[in-house]
């Protein structure tokens, strides 16, 4: 049985060949697709719309895990939601509403996922730890893959992990920047169950295959 559940991120695929490097995850053994959506706004770069969700939508059945990394997400949630998403992360820096903005998520049919970039403090989820599905603590500041994790965001998921059991919420944590076959165990020690991983999955040098096998096997 496998003890967490791993998303990879098609941040980092060969977009030439987007429905060989998917069915590749399938054969791995991969629980999620991760799609990183960035606006050139709220991080420095420029990535996917709707349509390479309703893309992936066609090609896999494994969940597609929408991150958005943009300013204003309520417009984009019926967006994301009608192009086939099985879950909406928003950042809590660009949601003064988030109580509404969870609600509308979940009124879309998706779960909702709430993120802290590594400078939030664990503290603004008080209000919310209940009402969510997931909580992504980033372990780099967003907007690349191939990152190096920050270390100091550890003790923030240890503390995450202590308000969702003093809550008894079912938020899952979920992490994503610069997770490897190193920085696996520390996370999955704090209590991260999710993982999300672009360049130690696609860029592994024996391939996707031996990627997800090496992430598996450093956590027993
Ligand atoms: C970073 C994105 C990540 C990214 C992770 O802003 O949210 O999902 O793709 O890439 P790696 O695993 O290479 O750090
Ligand atoms: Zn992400």
């Amino acid at each position: 049985m496998n003890v967490f559940r791993l998303c990879a991120s098609v941040l980092s695929a060969d977009f030439r060949y987007l429905a060989d490097q998917i069915k590749q995850l399938e054969d791995a053994g991969v629980d999620e697709i991760h799609v990183d959506v960035m606006d050139g706004h709220f991080v420095p770069n420029l990535t996917m719309g709707p349509f390479i969700v309703s893309t992936l939508k066609k090609i896999t059945h494994l969940p597609l895990d929408v991150h958005l990394m943009v300013e204003n997400p309520d417009r984009m949630i019926p967006w994301y939601a009608e192009a086939g998403a099985h879950r909406l992360s928003v950042q809590i820096e660009t949601c003064p509403h988030i109580h509404r903005t969870i609600q509308t998520i979940h009124a879309s049919g998706c779960e909702a996922g709430v993120v802290l970039n590594p400078g939030t403090p664990a503290s603004w989820l008080e209000e919310v730890v209940s009402h969510v599905d997931l909580i992504l603590v980033m372990t780099v500041n967003p907007g690349f893959s191939g990152q190096t994790f920050l270390p100091e965001v550890l003790p923030k998921i240890s503390k995450v992990h202590s308000m969702v059991e003093h809550a008894r919420s079912k938020a899952a944590i979920q992490v994503d920047g610069g997770i490897d076959q190193n920085t696996l165990p520390l996370v999955y020690s704090a209590g991260a169950r999710v993982i999300v991983s672009a360049t130690a999955i696609f860029k592994h040098p024996n391939g996707i295959s031996a990627g997800v096998k090496a992430l598996r096997e450093s956590v027993s």
